[in-house]
């Protein structure tokens, strides 16, 4: 069904809670919390959309959330430069409740850098349109104090898996998160994300192209981030344009993009946020056309109310784990916010781009 960026936008304010907060899935049994990794994005969608206040919001709401922690980080972070052990247990969460005051337990893998990192980029991209107040610049220099404490500590990953690697896009998604407090907060932590960042192209590449993590060769759906939105690198970068390339060649299914090869998680399908996030980058780019279409496999998903799911069954879709995941959790989440955002992202830099190219003079 079609539905306009208008009503996407919509959907994704009616769902921010009033304290700021973005939930993940408004019907889904194991997302009504708010994760910062989908928050960044969300937010950063509505300041694309024009909708900076409430962008705003969420960002007073994560400083408020993180400024709650903050002895708890002092002390994690003195302990981790005194060469200390530092317990995963204590680390800052993943995903908080709407109203940011209590820790959501139930054995989630909670410690995952990148939201983090994420948070700080969407930060920096929000902080060109205005000044930030001092409470949000003061949480941001906790983060990044944070991660420039522990950046280099195996964490799960941005799909909560694989607690003791070193993931490719948690690291650039930490990296482009200080390079952007180095412009709004301070300089020095541009010059740890400069070194985090060149961990990454020391560390996680193989054969010429980015991989998943340290020592595992295959690609993942999130290494597009690189380019967009982190802007680590650009389009034309050769590992990068052979990173996408081997993603397009080995996760993009009929029905979009698939995580990685080997996800089991509801079987293993394509993911509408990951099929608009190509598009995207595929759009700033300047192939509006083939981003048209990635869209357009994207949106195709959309239930008969216009709502956006994570994912949906494709082939090669494991038939056992789709059934296991589904008797566990029902459905898989449906309307994501996630989803709707980045579809929103998609379909602005596609219009921008379509109007870049009536505009662009040509040189020859
Ligand atoms: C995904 C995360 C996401 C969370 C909430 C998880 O299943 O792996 O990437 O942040 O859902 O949407």
């Amino acid at each position: 069904m079609q539905r306009s960026t208008h009503d996407d936008v919509r959907l994704l304010l009616e769902h921010q809670a009033p304290g700021g907060a973005y939930v993940a899935s408004p019907s889904f049994s194991q997302y009504p919390f708010c994760w910062l990794r989908d928050g960044a994005f969300i937010a950063h969608a509505l300041e694309r959309a024009g909708e900076r206040a409430s962008a705003a919001r969420f960002h007073a709401w994560v400083a408020r959330a993180v400024k709650g922690r903050e002895s708890d980080v002092r002390e994690l972070i003195a302990r981790g430069a005194a060469g200390d052990t530092v317990d995963h247990e204590r680390m800052l969460p993943t995903r908080f409740t709407l109203d940011g005051s209590s820790e959501v337990d139930g054995g989630w893998p909670d410690f995952q850098l990148d939201g983090y990192g994420q948070w700080l980029w969407s930060l920096g991209q929000h902080s060109r349109g205005g000044a930030l107040a001092e409470d949000v610049r003061g949480a941001a220099a906790l983060v990044a104090d944070y991660l420039e404490a522990f950046w280099d500590e195996p964490c799960y990953d941005a799909w909560e898996e694989g607690r003791t690697q070193h993931h490719t896009s948690t690291l650039a998604s930490v990296a482009a998160g200080l390079r952007a407090a180095g412009v709004f907060l301070e300089p020095g932590y541009a010059v740890t994300g400069d070194a985090v960042w060149r961990f990454v192209r020391e560390r996680c590449m193989s054969d010429g192209h980015f991989v998943k993590a340290v020592r595992n060769p295959a690609v993942d759906a999130s290494l597009v981030w690189l380019a967009t939105p982190l802007g680590l690198v650009d389009d034309a970068d050769s590992p990068f344009a052979r990173t996408l390339a081997r993603v397009e060649e080995e996760l993009l299914t009929r029905d979009g993009l698939l995580r990685y090869r080997a996800d089991t998680f509801y079987g293993g399908g394509a993911w509408v946020l990951l099929t608009a996030g190509l598009a995207w980058h595929h759009a700033r780019a300047g192939r509006v056309e083939r981003a048209r279409e990635l869209l357009g496999l994207a949106e195709r998903h959309r239930t008969a109310d216009g709502n956006l799911p994570e994912q949906v069954p494709t082939e090669g879709t494991d038939a056992w784990f789709l059934d296991y995941w589904t008797r566990r959790w029902g459905p898989t989440a449906s309307p994501l916010l996630w989803s709707h955002a980045m579809v929103v992202l998609a379909q602005l830099e596609i219009a921008e781009a379509a109007c870049r190219g009536r505009h662009s003079t040509p040189t020859s």
